[in-house]
């Protein structure tokens, strides 16, 4: 099979934002504990965080965590998590049903999140709690020094403030899972007040308002256009939040998820927007993507839920999906739809970052090792730099269960001048695809690397028993011809080429 991928170098899409190769850390089964942090553990430094997490971080390519979640923040003092660990409290975690020993808190993220190089995020809690406690977080984390709580955090060693610039007004605040779920018209006034009380400490500040759960949520849309109608002019950003899996029976639809991702953006961009021609304003509300990930959410509601009310243990294994290189193929494609809307998603955070759906994987005492979902995410975010260019895809198409009928093929094309990244997934479960990529007003002399994703075994993965069995291969067909880029994509596969 061939196909066609066309880029101009005089149509660019935008700017790629770096802080959309962010991650996220909740604290949630082995996420933090036993994950980012385990003093006991050989490879742990001074503060009990372990270097070999670090190293795979660093390598991953993450610019931005979003902490401390998710579901958990809905339940969380963040006063807790801070000064002398002996008298912290032990709580439970309704979310996870788990007990929080509250070992790791704010101070203790804010050095790893240095360690690590990557930037802050932070969710304030809405559920249970509200303004007051989201700006008394604002000013120990933010305020330099001279109040109550700017004095604690430099007395519990945070001698210069954090500088968070990014907050989260709550999380999944739609859901009915989710402590505190209030309606869109409550939600709405309770995140505008906030947003207007962290803009009076600091009005440069970024904020963003739960936007929905999934596409699927019964109140998708209605919520977005309510929610802004009450918060459109004191936030930056909206958030979505999708996660996929692989139905039995059904790879087709799981291979065409980007297809799902791309209508949830351009979907709420559109309610946005409409909001913004009601308003008469002038101000365009970006995307947040904060949780994006493959998640066999089932598995969870099926083994691992813990109800038993004397039961809450310490850092449980929960969420820990195993991915195929499936998985990992799906995880490249949902990149390539977060870059194709540059111009309106510019956060995202990879759900979750350590053990739970994560690109890395630990065991205590033991190693660390990189998951199929690692290899795409390290190489687009090492790869993807500068612009985005309007990228058009001629290909066959399939028919799937879930999305009708969708191309064969996906791509999307950056350039930050000098080098031109093109990253491509074949979708078919058969067929391999010679792709020839078009590069309207760009001359490129010399490839510089093409690595694929791919097995002939498209369910293989690394387990702690196997930790290589899977990784990029180099893709010795791509080629530079009569000024196109050509490349043989296996089927069920990822690949980046790179060229200038
Ligand atoms: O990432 C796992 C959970 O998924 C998060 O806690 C929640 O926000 C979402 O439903």
């Amino acid at each position: 099979m061939r196909a066609r991928v066309i880029a101009d170098f005089g149509d660019r899409v935008a700017a790629i934002d770096r802080r959309v190769f962010g991650s996220f850390v909740e604290h949630l089964g082995r996420c933090v504990y036993d994950g980012i942090y385990e003093p006991g553990h050989p490879t742990a430094d001074a503060d009990g965080f372990r270097q070999d997490v670090l190293e795979l971080v660093r390598e991953l390519g993450v610019t931005t965590v979003r902490y401390p979640g998710g579901n958990f923040v809905s339940g969380y003092r963040w006063e807790d998590g801070v000064g002398p660990r002996a008298e912290r409290p032990r709580r439970l975690d309704l979310a996870w049903h788990s007990t929080e020993t509250n070992e790791v808190g704010l101070d203790e993220f804010a050095r790893w999140s240095q360690k690590a190089g990557t930037e802050l995020m932070l969710a304030v809690n809405l559920g249970t709690r509200g303004t007051l406690e989201a700006v008394e977080l604002v000013e120990y984390a933010n305020l330099a020094e001279g109040t109550t709580r700017a004095q604690e955090r430099i007395a519990n060693g945070g001698v210069e403030p954090y500088g968070v610039k990014v907050w989260c007004l709550g999380n999944e605040m739609d859901g009915p899972w989710q402590l505190g779920h209030r309606s869109a018209d409550d939600y709405g006034k309770l995140a505008a007040q906030t947003a207007r009380a962290l803009k009076q400490v600091d009005e440069s500040l970024e904020l963003v308002v739960c936007g929905s759960s999934s596409a699927e949520m019964p109140t998708f849309g209605s919520w977005e256009r309510t929610v802004l109608r009450h918060s459109y002019d004191s936030v930056e950003f909206i958030s979505c939040h999708a996660y996929y899996d692989e139905k039995p029976g059904d790879p087709g639809s799981f291979l065409a998820s980007a297809t799902n991702m791309d209508h949830f953006i351009e979907t709420v961009a559109a309610a946005a927007d409409e909001v913004k021609a009601e308003l008469g304003s002038d101000r365009t509300i970006d995307i947040s993507f904060d949780e994006w990930n493959v998640w066999y959410i089932d598995r969870y509601h099926d083994e691992d839920k813990i109800v038993d009310p004397q039961h809450w243990p310490v850092a449980p294994r929960l969420l820990e999906d195993s991915y195929t290189v499936t998985d990992g193929v799906v995880v490249g494609n949902l990149l390539i739809s977060l870059l194709r809307h540059a111009d309106r998603v510019r956060a995202a955070s990879l759900a979750q970052l350590v053990n739970v759906i994560a690109p890395i994987m630990t065991e205590p005492a033991g190693p660390a090792w990189r998951q199929t979902t690692f290899f795409p995410f390290a190489t687009t975010a090492d790869l993807a730099t500068g612009d985005v260019l309007a990228t058009a895809v001629e290909c066959d198409r399939y028919d799937t269960a879930q999305y009708g009928s969708v191309p064969l093929v996906d791509a999307v094309v950056t350039t930050d001048g000098e080098r031109v990244s093109v990253f491509l997934v074949n979708r078919s479960l058969e067929e391999e695809v010679t792709v020839t990529v078009e590069l309207r007003g760009a001359h490129v002399a010399a490839l510089d690397s093409a690595q694929t994703l791919a097995d002939a075994d498209r369910l293989a993965r690394n387990t702690l028993d196997d930790r290589e069995r899977v990784g990029l291969t180099s893709n010795d067909s791509a080629a530079i011809v009569d000024g196109a880029l050509v490349v043989t994509l296996p089927p069920v596969s990822w690949t980046a080429v790179s060229a200038r």
